[in-house]
């Protein structure tokens, strides 16, 4: 009876240990550069949290978005191989300094804050936080959320401008792992709003009418810029930089841009 009971334990185990295999594999787009370029030859290694859609997301095995787009369109331009893998926000901070990825593309925003850490690229999309609530909240401002609940991802933009209005107060800032985590805090009634990028909360709330809700916008809160995260000194900075510039001078950037969100980009804004 024990020999029996430990083999089905084994046989558990072999089981499971497949299914973290597969997990761990999930999310990983595999990208031969086309040119060949003298970088060609090192395959880089970029994370990313694809847990914010448009810009990054899992569509079954494969990351998809604005922010994949554009790093394909970039790692083109600058001739470099690479693989993007899922691994989650908490952990780019985590691998970009301690540099066992050599970039984190996530909808980054670049602040004073992160630049003391991390190099960034500059800057490819103009962003900024806005607030998500019930279609029958009184919420209409930043200032209402005084006293109320936040939902955020942690460690983002959205918990910081949070935390200015409400306090460090745990009680009322609920902070998350991700930001579909924060969304299905408000869904099931736990929070009063979620602050976080534009692009992300109007998404949801255009994809899933269902779910009854509505888009704040506070003009007072600041215009953010994501760049490409990298480890402090990175040699890839210039080249990347220069895709950058390259993708937008040669109208490659406009198109991914139509592609994704059906509207015109503000390309000037960009270039300041
Ligand atoms: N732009 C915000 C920040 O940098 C939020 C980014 C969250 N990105 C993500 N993939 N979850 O803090």
């Amino acid at each position: 009876k024990v020999l029996l009971s430990s083999l089905t334990i084994g046989l558990l185990l072999l089981v499971s240990a497949c299914g973290t295999s597969e997990k761990t594999t999930s999310g990983t787009n595999e990208k031969p550069a086309s040119g060949s370029g003298d970088n060609s030859h090192k395959k880089l290694r970029i994370v990313t949290d694809a847990n914010y859609a448009p810009m990054e997301s899992l569509d079954g095995d494969k990351i998809v978005g604005f922010d994949v787009d554009i790093l394909d369109a970039v790692m083109k331009a600058a001739g470099y191989d690479y693989e993007l893998v899922n691994i989650g926000w908490d952990p780019i901070f985590v691998e970009i300094p301690g540099k066992t990825a050599d970039a984190a593309i996530s909808s980054i925003t670049i602040n004073e804050k992160r630049i003391k850490t991390y190099d960034f690229s500059i800057p490819y999309f103009e962003s900024i936080n806005k607030i998500l609530v019930p279609n029958d909240s009184p919420i209409q401002s930043g200032a209402d959320l005084k006293g109320k609940t936040v939902a955020v991802q942690n460690g983002t933009t959205g918990q910081e401008i949070a935390e200015k209005i409400l306090g460090k107060d745990p009680q009322h800032i609920k902070k998350f792992e991700s930001n579909v985590l924060a969304i299905m805090e408000l869904t099931k009634g736990g929070a009063d709003a979620v602050v976080a990028d534009n692009a992300v909360v109007e998404e949801y709330a255009k994809n899933n009418p269902n779910k009854n809700l509505k888009v704040i916008t506070d003009t007072s809160f600041p215009s953010e810029f994501y760049g490409i995260m990298l480890p402090k000194g990175s040699k890839l900075k210039a080249n990347i930089d220069n895709a950058i510039k390259k993708i937008i001078d040669d109208g490659t950037y406009t198109k991914i841009y139509k592609d994704n969100f059906g509207t015109e980009p503000n390309i000037d804004v960009l270039k300041k």
